[in-house]
């Protein structure tokens, strides 16, 4: 059983190659929304579902080539979203040093997730299994896929990057393995006396009481993306 989920998650192993051109399709999201708010979830849900179908048909596409292109998708929005929170985090560090730069986080971090959420019309969490902020809990479908990592991890496979369809079909599930690539990472999430500083330990301890993103090293798995992508906006904007 294990092992044939390891396969899957390696089976889907892809190298990015092509950018493509961002549509817009806030209007389509919001229309959802305004829908799922009133109620009519499965009415919805239904038309949804016809309404991919049909468009699917017009374009002649098939179900790896939009499992493909969400994948890509997925690839390109998890590396905005790192290349944002890496930015706000070291902009941070220089401006107020690392204890500092707790608080920034602390107070950030989701709202700069958000912002690329809405952009996108997608919805993205860094989840973990030894997690910091528990809103980074991961939800039964994550912890499958985080101890799939775990496991590659340790045993030396490549994390790759996973696709998998949720709710029905109607979602897919993109995740990607945060590593612990160098030391900077261990200046808030190494070890409490040698690696973090005694000002930056008060500040996570008086934030965070039941932190547990400590004690990694370089190499560790620290957390994955985890990002919903509707096979709507896929479709959308294929
Ligand atoms: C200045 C301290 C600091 C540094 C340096 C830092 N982090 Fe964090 N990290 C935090 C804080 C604070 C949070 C919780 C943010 C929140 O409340 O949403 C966090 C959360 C995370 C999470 C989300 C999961 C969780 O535990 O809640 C990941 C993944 C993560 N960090 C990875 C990294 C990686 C990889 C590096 C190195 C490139 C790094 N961090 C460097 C402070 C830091």
């Amino acid at each position: 059983m294990e092992n044939a989920f390891l396969i899957f998650l390696n089976g889907f192993c892809q190298l990015f190659l092509r950018k493509k051109e961002m549509k817009k399709f806030g209007i389509i999201i919001l229309f959802l929304l305004i829908f799922s708010a009133c109620g009519g979830n499965e009415r919805v849900s239904r038309e949804v579902f016809d309404e991919v179908n049909r468009s699917m048909e017009a374009k002649k596409l098939s179900e790896a080539q939009i499992l493909q292109a969400a994948m890509e998708w997925g690839e390109e929005i998890s590396t905005e979203a790192q290349q944002q929170l890496i930015g706000a985090l070291q902009a941070a560090i220089g401006e107020k040093g690392f204890a500092g730069a707790v608080d920034f986080c602390h107070v950030n971090a989701l709202p700069i997730l958000k912002e690329v959420d809405e952009k996108h019309g997608v919805k993205i969490k860094r989840a973990s299994l030894n997690y910091r902020n528990p809103l980074d809990k991961p939800d039964d479908t994550e912890e499958v896929i985080l101890d799939a990592y775990q496991y590659n991890v340790e045993e030396g496979i490549p994390a790759d990057p996973n696709i998998q369809k949720i709710e029905g079909g109607e979602v897919y599930l993109y995740t990607k393995a945060i590593m612990i690539p160098n030391a900077l990472c261990l200046n808030c999430h190494g070890a409490k006396d040698s690696d973090i500083a005694p000002d930056t330990w008060k500040v996570l301890e008086e934030k965070y009481p039941n932190d547990q993103a400590i004690n990694h090293k370089i190499g560790d798995l620290r957390g994955m993306w985890s990002i919903r992508i509707p096979k709507r906006a896929v479709v959308n904007r294929m």
